[in-house]
């Protein structure tokens, strides 16, 4: 009997040993183990020892019980242990990988090159001044020495709101109610949305002007040049190169058109500038007299000078964007670039 006992635990540790799942343990366990198990089946044989062999038989049996149930113990721990590495393993997180962007908006383009540009006037002690984009035909011409009949009308091309209202075709109206509000000195950008009747590839609908105006005694063209150029060389570069050529405006007297020196081809000529080395950039002047007077300024007491310019063609121009739609049409990939 105890070798029959000896064989089932050889038999039973060489099972436990080899088992590699927690079910088979389970399994093996009945089998030696239950109530049906081997070593169950030859206890019930104790009965048929001789009285005096038998509480050692039993002590046998319990050890061999013991034994096989310690083994299984370990045997359990030990593929728990595995399992777990196992689980760990292909859990694992790679820290090498990339991870996943979300994208971060930022500035537009238009945005970044008006706060450029309020930044270059502010630290010369510009204020910024806003007005309506619905404007009236007062404000948008009459004031500003354009009256009904006044041919400088037409190159407005107009989108009108009802008689007498009209979305304003520059930001020179703000010059008017500034000037209403304020007595001088007076020294103000207005950074704004304009409208007219155009579209193409240089031209929208829709676009953004900064208009200057800086009224005081004994202000001269000498200031307004000073001050353009000023502008010019920080926000284009110092070496750039600056013209003013006569114009006509309604409300400046006398006026003028300021070129810069091509920014593509440096002022050698090219398709940007039409070979002429200059770049249109914007229009200026002396505030007219009549101007004054609609404003309720004293003209013999005060001068001063006024600008505008389109904010988009300043962003263009800086870098070298060949349309103006690019920068409506909320193409990213464009966008991102800057
Ligand atoms: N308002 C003009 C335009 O839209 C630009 C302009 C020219 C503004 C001369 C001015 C100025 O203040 O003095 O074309």
């Amino acid at each position: 009997m105890i070798k029959e006992l000896e064989k089932i635990k050889e038999q039973a540790i060489k099972k436990i040993e080899e088992a590699q799942s927690t079910d088979l343990l389970e399994q093996i366990r009945v089998e030696f183990l239950g109530k049906k198990g081997k070593i169950t089946e030859v206890l019930k044989k104790l009965g048929t020892l001789p009285a005096e062999e038998r509480p050692k038989m039993g002590s046998i049996a319990n050890e061999i019980k013991e034994i096989i149930t310690n083994s299984i113990q370990e045997q359990y721990q030990i593929i728990l242990e595995k399992e777990i590495q196992k689980k760990i393993e292909e859990e694992k997180i790679d820290i090498t990988l990339p991870g996943r962007t979300c994208g971060i908006g930022h500035m537009h383009v238009i945005n970044q090159v008006m706060s450029e540009i309020t930044d270059i006037f502010i630290q010369m002690g510009f204020q910024i001044a806003s007005g309506p984009e619905v404007e009236t035909e007062y404000y948008n011409f009459e004031s500003l020495n354009t009256p009904d009949d006044h041919p400088a009308r037409d190159v407005h091309d107009t989108f009108y709101v009802k008689p007498g209202v009209v979305l304003r075709t520059h930001t020179s109206p703000v010059q008017m109610r500034v000037m209403e509000k304020t007595k001088p000195p007076v020294a103000v950008i207005v950074p704004g949305r304009v409208y007219r009747v155009d579209n193409d590839a240089s031209h929208s609908p829709m676009f953004n002007q900064m208009e200057g105006l800086l009224v005081d005694e004994d202000i001269t063209f000498a200031d307004l040049k000073g001050t353009l150029m000023y502008f010019v060389h920080k926000f284009f570069g110092e070496e750039t190169a600056v013209r003013f050529r006569p114009h006509y405006f309604p409300f400046t007297e006398p006026s003028a058109e300021m070129d810069i020196s091509c920014t593509v081809c440096k002022g050698k000529g090219c398709r940007v500038c039409k070979n002429s080395g200059w770049l249109e950039i914007l229009g200026c002047g002396m505030v007219h007299p009549r101007v004054f007077q609609y404003a309720g300024y004293d003209n013999e007491k005060y001068q001063g000078y006024a600008f505008g310019f389109g904010i988009d063609r300043m962003a263009m121009l800086k870098f070298s964007i060949p349309s103006i739609n690019l920068l409506f049409d909320n193409n990213l990939k464009f966008l991102e670039q800057f």
